[in-house]
């Protein structure tokens, strides 16, 4: 199959470095972006696409190379420039004023002409969300909508500025899976009509299902761009991880042993109904790590507020160690030995504004560790929050120091190094790496997997595949609220896995076996 010619090249980057201190974000890079095409940038946290789509849209300028449009080099110093020469992007934080309607933000908050013709503006929009399938209320307050909504004003801001490139950072992170689809058929027409996409993502399926391009990214260098039709799952999974990355640690096979938690037949309502949990059925022993594959939305929440009693179940039984937790109140359940590692570490991990030293016992204060006659023993506190700090490496002034300050790894290694304290039976984690650079993300792999070594069952939710392919036992894949496949992890395959996420049962190759 023959991609696009030279002469179709829109927007490219020859040569570009940018360096952060104490990183090289962006190495060397040269990519060329093809007019009327989806371009996906590939690649793992940390792995500088941010930082590249930041120097196409004029955030940051390069510290060496160039960055050309329609063959001719363009020199930004602010998104301004950008949007002057027809770039538009829809970055991670929306820049919107919550009080003013969509149309106003669109209008408005975007140039700053003195006498806006809104008549004209909404002709406009209306136009342009027409020719696109665009479906938002311009008269709405934009603080009135959903997260997902609002990224459509974003995206609707840029088209009304006339963008020739659109380029969205992880758009698909605040999208149910049903938004993601609407997004993902409004970028082929946008396609189809002539404007260039280019889409950042770290998912390996979204790549698969809407780019023409791909462009995987590593350690801030290209590794490769290929035309998406020639490359497969497996082959974008190795370029992005890379044998020689150590992210893929190495996870010698144990034996299991008893039975620690026995979930039957459970079931979560949810208000929405959207990621309920039916009759979900689920075991893990000792010395084994289940992983919970699935599009997010699909019920893992629920999964993991029943498992730790933030909420309770319709139906179905939760027994650990033959013992039926489900009326148990969270801090019960850490009594006997169930941990629990939230994705949110922010809000629901951790107090921002409390000591490092206060977080690490957080939810702990009951335990005798840290009691002397029934007051805190501050001595023993300190001294655990030394330690913590130490083996965990935290990378902090003092266990003493505001938590606030701290960056997402060290932050996830705080609520790893409290959980893990006591040793739990138990330990459910919901995307422990999620947001973590690199260096951080092995050494909290390399933790769950040294405490399922010491005898823990461990639940390990996740939508990282390989993260689940790398350190699970076994994995069951959940869709719609259901466990719609579980599978070893020696027959496991990111095919199969990904047509289970999918909702496609059923195993694939195997139909004439
Ligand atoms: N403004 C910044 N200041 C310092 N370091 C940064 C900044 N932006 C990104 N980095 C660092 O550059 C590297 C690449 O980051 P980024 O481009 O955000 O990656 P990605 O978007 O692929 O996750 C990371 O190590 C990150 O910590
Ligand atoms: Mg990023």
């Amino acid at each position: 199959m023959n991609g696009p010619g030279a002469d179709s090249v829109l927007l490219q980057a020859r040569g570009v470095t940018k360096r952060f201190p104490g990183v090289v974000a962006n190495d060397d890079i040269t990519l060329e972006v093809h007019r009327a095409r989806v371009h996906c940038l590939l690649g793992e946290n940390g792995a500088g696409k941010s930082t590249l789509a930041d120097l196409f849209y004029g955030v940051h300028e390069p510290d060496e190379g160039v960055i050309e449009l329609r063959g001719e080099p363009i020199h930004m110093v602010s998104p301004r420039d950008a949007i002057a020469a027809g770039i538009g992007m829809v970055r991670q934080h929306f820049e919107l004023v919550t009080p003013m309607s969509v149309l106003e933000n669109v209008v408005i908050g975007t140039r700053g002409e003195a006498k806006v013709d809104l008549r004209a503006a909404r002709d406009r929009l209306g136009e342009l969300c027409d020719l696109y399938g665009v479906e938002v209320d311009l008269d709405t307050p934009v603080g009135d909508l959903a997260v997902g909504q609002q990224q459509w004003v974003e995206i609707l801001k840029a088209l009304y500025l006339g963008c020739e490139v659109l380029i969205l950072d992880e758009p698909t992170a605040v999208l149910t899976p049903e938004g993601i689809e609407r997004l993902f058929a409004t970028l082929r027409r946008m396609a189809s009509e002539g404007l260039t996409i280019v889409l950042i993502t770290h998912k390996l399926h979204e790549v698969m299902e809407i780019s023409d391009d791909v462009t995987v990214l590593r350690r801030g260098r290209v590794v490769r761009t290929s035309l998406t039709s020639e490359v497969t799952m497996a082959d974008l999974t190795r370029m992005m991880v890379g044998r020689d990355v150590d992210l893929a640690i190495d996870v010698a096979e144990t034996s299991r042993g008893d039975l620690v938690l026995d979930v039957s037949g459970l079931d979560v309502a949810t208000e929405s109904g959207r990621g309920s949990l039916k009759q979900v059925s689920l075991q893990v022993h000792e010395r084994e790590i289940l992983g919970i594959a699935g599009v997010s939305g699909n019920g893992q929440d629920a999964l993991f507020d029943v498992l730790v009693g933030m909420s309770s179940a319709d139906a179905g039984r939760i027994l650990v160690d033959a013992k039926d937790v489900a009326e148990l109140s969270p801090a019960d359940r850490l009594e006997i030995g169930i941990a629990s590692v939230p994705a949110d570490r922010i809000h629901q991990g951790l107090m921002m504004d409390f000591r490092i030293s206060e977080n690490l016992i957080l939810g702990r204060q009951r335990s005798g560790r840290y009691r002397r006659r029934g007051w805190l023993n501050q001595a023993s506190i300190a001294q655990f929050a030394d330690e913590s700090v130490t083996d965990f490496e935290i990378a902090a002034p003092s266990p003493s120091h505001v938590t606030r300050v701290l960056s997402g790894g060290n932050l996830q290694k705080i609520v790893m190094a409290r959980e893990l304290a006591g040793q739990p039976r138990l330990l459910v984690v919901h995307q422990p790496t999620r947001g973590l650079d690199i260096g951080a993300t092995e050494y909290v792999r390399r933790r769950l997997v040294e405490e399922r070594d010491r005898g823990a069952a461990i639940l390990l939710i996740s939508e990282d595949l390989d993260e689940l392919l790398n350190l699970s036992s076994r994995i069951a894949v959940m869709f719609d609220g259901r466990i719609v496949g579980e599978v070893d992890r020696r027959d496991a395959t990111i095919d199969r896995i990904g047509m289970w996420m999918a909702g496609v049962s059923g195993v694939p190759g195997e139909a004439l076996a």
